[in-house]
């Protein structure tokens, strides 16, 4: 797919502001500081569409932006360990939680998980919630130039192995590097895929 277009639409604090349409979107959700926001422009090729930052906690709000006129990438705010109060933290994990059960046009979150670390109890727990909520979710692994493909593997593999201890089915996985454009064709091609279902 070409990314003719990628415009930012609006930034909001609750589900309920967020922009009305029946256009399908497509969420980024991860720990603070996995790589959503470089994801994201690295896929839509706009270096500064979402902003990103090496602090965690960066952004803070639903962020929709609009992708040829005819879908949406939408940046969310990280959950896990971040720079800022434990409010702020709750508070997020409310509002990302009330956009998965509330947002009717959700075709697909690409749950962001760093592959340098073991599995983290957040991103299973994470995993388990889209599960009982029934929101399709992919896998992305990211990061990828911080290590060997090996290792990025063994991370891989790992997680595989965790999931099937609850698991029937894995999800799909992909292996991403928003410094080094990796993945992008593989995800851009499952967008397109989900959007001519
Ligand atoms: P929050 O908005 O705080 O939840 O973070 P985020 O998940 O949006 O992460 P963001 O995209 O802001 O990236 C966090 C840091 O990781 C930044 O310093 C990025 O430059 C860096 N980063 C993101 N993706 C990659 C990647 O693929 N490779 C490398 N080497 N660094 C990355
Ligand atoms: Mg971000």
């Amino acid at each position: 797919m070409i990314i003719k277009e990628a415009t930012f639409i609006s930034s909001n604090t609750t589900v309920a502001k967020c922009p009305e349409t029946e256009l399908p979107e497509y969420a980024f959700i991860g720990r603070s500081n996995v790589g959503k926001s470089s994801l994201i422009n690295m896929l839509t090729n706009r270096s500064k569409l979402a902003k990103t930052s090496s602090f965690p906690g960066k952004t803070q709000l639903i962020n929709h932006f609009k992708i040829n006129d005819n879908w949406f990438l939408v940046d969310l705010p990280g959950y896990g360990w971040a720079k800022v109060s434990k409010e702020s933290r709750d508070k997020w994990q409310k509002m990302i939680k009330a956009y998965l059960q509330q947002r009717k046009n959700l075709a697909c979150v690409f749950l962001l998980i760093d592959s340098r670390h073991e599995p983290q109890q957040s991103d299973l727990e994470f995993i388990q919630l889209l599960g009982t909520l029934g929101v399709p979710f992919v896998l992305v692994f990211t990061k990828t130039d911080k290590q060997s493909l090996n290792k990025t593997q063994e991370a891989v593999a790992a997680y595989k192995k965790k999931l099937l201890e609850t698991w029937e089915e894995l999800p799909q996985m992909f292996l991403t590097s928003s410094e080094e454009k990796k993945g992008r064709d593989e995800i851009l091609d499952f967008i397109e895929s989900v959007n001519t279902e």
